[in-house]
């Protein structure tokens, strides 16, 4: 768990660390290919060692030197992924179209439902038996088959990253073109397409579609991945919520607009250099309605913690959560800290107050988690948030980078 004396403003640098949902693909995207594939600016967190674990247990083999990751081996795959790990990360879900593509036949444990409600892999099947799969189910695991990908195009209901991303691999190895109508645009995605075509894929987007031709097979590469971004607006609102000045390095500024956007608007001062974001925050944030959308909309992923933020601010905020039927993990904790926020169907009504308590908090998902330090970072005293392995999850060294910047904060044994 970790204890946090509360109440101080930070101030300082916060250096970003790699993108865990760009590494997460990157490398599962390995597996398309027999050649050395080498990825650097690769975060130390619990999901990449899932994801790590996940290839190896395919038939790959890991090197890291540093933040730097080689992917190597994998000549014959063995086609079906450990339950355990599938349950643990649900991107692991995303081998199955590369292992379809390269070994004919891929079993993969459907992935259930996680803290933040039900999530369907259907689009995922969809997409994958348009491009020619067989797929059955058996003792809760996915099985599909296919002597070859052919390419044609899929339209998504909905411009799902996870579904993007899986058709992306699948389709570097089909046959022809595979177009996805309506796919996702966000920047982990972008970075996806951008390694796949290091690797020999030809990936063209336009307005309303991404298509793909694939190849045979496809090359090594090498490829440094982007600045977390939702790292990057978590330690943004860490210097907002407090009233402090937080100057995030290593970052992508075009990909954090959405945020900027409600930030300012909720009062915080910020300059935006060419790979940095200085934020001051205000006394008190004003309140800022919005909801969460699809890339370049404001992701859902800091829509938790930048709840925690409005929780503090001089009136009532509206925030409508649409991409998930339900990420609420961090509103019972919030209130529990003094918070006022009602929970209706997909909206949250945040009535600010003026301070919140300390308290002790359990995290339940990766966002949540970080929603609850940044609550416990404002409020007045000691509080404890357990569930630290689920941040763990997604924050690289969160409580030694808040510590960095002034915060008092420790490990703690529960
Ligand atoms: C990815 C991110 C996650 C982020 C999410 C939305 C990774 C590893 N994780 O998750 O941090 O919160 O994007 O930005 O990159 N859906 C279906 N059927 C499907 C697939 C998705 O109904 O086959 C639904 C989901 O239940 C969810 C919504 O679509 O409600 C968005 O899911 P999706 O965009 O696929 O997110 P992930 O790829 O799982």
């Amino acid at each position: 768990m970790i204890r946090i004396a509360g109440g101080e403003k930070l101030a300082g640098t916060v250096q970003i660390s790699g993108a865990k949902n760009a590494a997460l693909p990157a490398i599962i995207a390995s597996l398309l290919t027999t050649k050395p594939v080498v990825l650097h600016n690769v975060p130390h967190l619990a999901d990449v060692e899932t994801a790590v674990t996940l290839v190896q247990a395919l038939g790959k083999e890991v090197r890291w030197r540093g933040r730097t990751m080689e992917i190597r081996g994998g000549e014959e795959l063995h086609p079906e992924a450990p339950a355990e790990l599938v349950q643990r990360m649900r991107a692991s879900f995303l081998a199955l179209g590369p292992l379809l593509a390269r070994a004919k036949r891929a079993k993969v444990p459907l992935p259930g439902g996680c803290a933040l409600g039900p999530r369907p892999v259907d689009f995922h099947l969809y997409g994958l038996a348009r491009l020619g799969a067989r797929i059955t189910f058996a003792n809760g695991a996915v099985l599909a088959e296919a002597k070859f990908l052919r390419g044609t195009s899929v339209y998504l209901d909905f411009p799902s990253v996870g579904a993007t991303e899986q058709l992306l691999l699948a389709g570097t190895l089909a046959e022809g073109e595979t177009v996805i109508i309506n796919p996702a645009r966000e920047p982990e995605v972008a970075d996806l397409a951008e390694l796949l075509r290091k690797m020999g894929a030809e990936v063209r987007w336009d307005t309303d579609r991404v298509t793909i031709r694939g190849r045979r097979e496809l090359e090594g590469a090498e490829h440094t991945l982007i600045p977390d971004r939702i790292e990057t607006g978590t330690y943004l609102l860490a210097g907002a919520i407090t009233g402090g000045k937080v100057r995030a390095e290593n970052v992508e500024p075009q990909h954090l607009a959405a945020l900027l956007d409600r930030l300012s608007l909720a009062g915080c001062e910020i300059e935006v250099g060419k790979a940095w974001v200085e934020l001051i925050g205000p006394r008190r944030p004003k309140p800022v309605d919005f909801r969460t959308w699809p890339y370049p909309g404001f992701p859902t992923d800091l829509q938790p913690p930048m709840v925690a933020f409005l929780a503090l601010a001089e009136g009532r905020s509206t925030i409508t959560e649409t991409v998930y039927a339900a990420r609420f993990g961090h509103v019972e904790p919030l209130l529990q800290m003094g918070a006022k926020i009602q929970v209706s169907g997909s909206v949250q009504v945040v009535d600010g107050v003026e301070g919140l308590r300390p308290a002790a908090v359990e995290a339940t998902d990766i966002r949540a988690g970080a929603a609850l330090v940044l609550a416990a970072l404002a409020a007045n005293g000691v509080s404890h948030v357990r569930g630290e392995q689920h941040i763990r999850r997604g924050y690289e060294n969160m409580v030694e980078k808040l510590r960095a910047l002034g915060a008092r904060v420790w490990e703690e044994e529960d």
